[in-house]
């Protein structure tokens, strides 16, 4: 108990530190993106929500924090993408966006144990933004030393990469700009210093990619209601940009939570889907507790799909996590432990975490696109363990 205060006024130290560094740059240079506001709430060097440590635990769970299962699934599609490519003798595994490197640790705790050949071909190597998380994977992950590594974009080869990048809630967590119906004219949301601290004011686009965005979509979000907001993920199309000129030959697979666009943009969701989270419980103001809450966005899978067509990223399949997992294996699993001889407490604990991975209305919503490059016709149209279903329309 004594230890708690002095954790607690650390964290609103940071914050407050945080704040009035953002306002005295606004003040300096003027409003700025809602973008630009959330990468520093996000990823300011030492005070940003993801410089500080690793949230996942305090302030909300992923997947791969609720079981092993999760990245031991991942892995088992991930080798049949390595089966399906001929079993080269070199394959490499890109995270992107790994967290606490929870999901790196079980992905190749299994692998080692369960597949030797594959094991030996393999490098796994993250991309990971936050320095404070880097160093806590690197601790994390100190047994693996001889199989994983770090690394930045610049030190990828451009068409160098066979294997697959993998990501789970990366996407969501790029900043994103704000944008706003007015007079019927599409307007951005900016963030400037207001009497009683920020507020928010509309203005011209920062953009044209902002309108092209909508554009090809086809959607006429001119003409929605007044007042109408969504966001808008330019970072994703950067990424997307970056992973093709990367990959020659492989798969890009990426799990989030998001819609397709004609529901994510959908005229009735007029207040957007950006949240922030704190401890377990989500609200809808950015400007509280900067850098001591998560900000996230929804993902629009359609423009994923369009951008990375045209960047040379074929679409291989679109699912929920619940029918992924489903396909590799997690029913059975389930099912398994009805006959399990284990302590009824584990049981029942593992029973909840397999159920809340499948959850339609929680993780087993997610979305999960797979795309390809540099593949046959045979290998893009093999089966894959994890997109059994029919695909998803919305
Ligand atoms: C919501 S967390 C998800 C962590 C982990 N994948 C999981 O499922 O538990 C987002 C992660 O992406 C990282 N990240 C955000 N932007 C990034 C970028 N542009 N490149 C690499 N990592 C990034 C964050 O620092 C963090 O580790």
């Amino acid at each position: 108990m004594g230890s708690l205060y002095p954790l607690i006024s650390a964290q609103q130290q940071a914050s407050q530190q945080l704040q009035r560094l953002i306002e005295s740059r606004i003040r300096q240079q003027g409003r700025v993106t809602f973008a630009q506001f959330m990468e520093w709430a996000l990823y300011e060097p030492e005070l940003g929500y993801y410089e500080r440590g690793s949230p996942i635990g305090p302030d909300y769970l992923t997947s791969p924090h609720l079981a092993a299962d999760f990245a031991q699934l991942l892995a088992e599609q991930i080798r049949q993408f390595w089966q399906i490519l001929g079993c080269p003798s070199g394959f490499s595994v890109i995270e992107m966006g790994a967290g606490s490197g929870q999901l790196a640790w079980d992905w190749l705790t299994y692998v080692q144990a369960s597949d030797l050949q594959f094991w030996q071909v393999l490098d796994y190597r993250i991309l990971e933004r936050s320095a404070t998380l880097r160093q806590l994977q690197r601790e994390r992950l100190a047994v693996f030393m001889d199989k994983v590594s770090w690394l930045d974009w610049e030190g990828i080869p451009d068409n160098s990469v066979t294997g697959c990048f993998f990501s789970n809630e990366l996407v969501d967590a790029f900043p994103v700009h704000r944008v706003q119906v007015q007079d019927r004219a599409l307007r951005e949301i900016y963030v400037q210093m207001g009497e009683r601290g920020l507020q928010e004011v509309l203005g011209e686009l920062s953009t044209p990619a902002l309108q092209q965005y909508f554009v090809r979509l086809g959607i006429p979000i001119e003409s929605y209601p007044e007042g109408y907001q969504t966001e808008v993920n330019l970072k994703a199309l950067d990424w997307l940009q970056l992973l093709s000129r990367k990959l020659r030959r492989g798969y890009v697979l990426t799990l989030d939570y998001g819609h397709r666009a004609d529901r994510y943009y959908s005229p009735h969701r007029s207040q957007g889907t950006l949240l922030a989270y704190r401890q377990h419980s989500s609200h809808a103001d950015p400007y509280v507790q900067v850098g001591s809450q998560d900000l996230t966005a929804h993902v629009d899978f359609t423009t994923l799909e369009q951008v990375g067509e045209s960047l040379g990223l074929g679409r291989l399949g679109f699912t929920r996590q619940s029918s992924f997992l489903a396909g590799l294996g997690l029913i059975e699993r389930l099912a398994a432990l009805s006959q399990a001889t284990a302590d009824i407490g584990q049981v029942l604990q593992r029973r909840h975490a397999l159920q809340a991975l499948l959850d339609p209305m929680g993780l087993g919503g997610f979305g999960v696109l797979l795309q390809g490059k540099g593949l046959t016709d045979k290998e893009r149209t093999h089966p894959l363990r994890g997109f059994r279903e029919p695909e998803l329309t919305s």
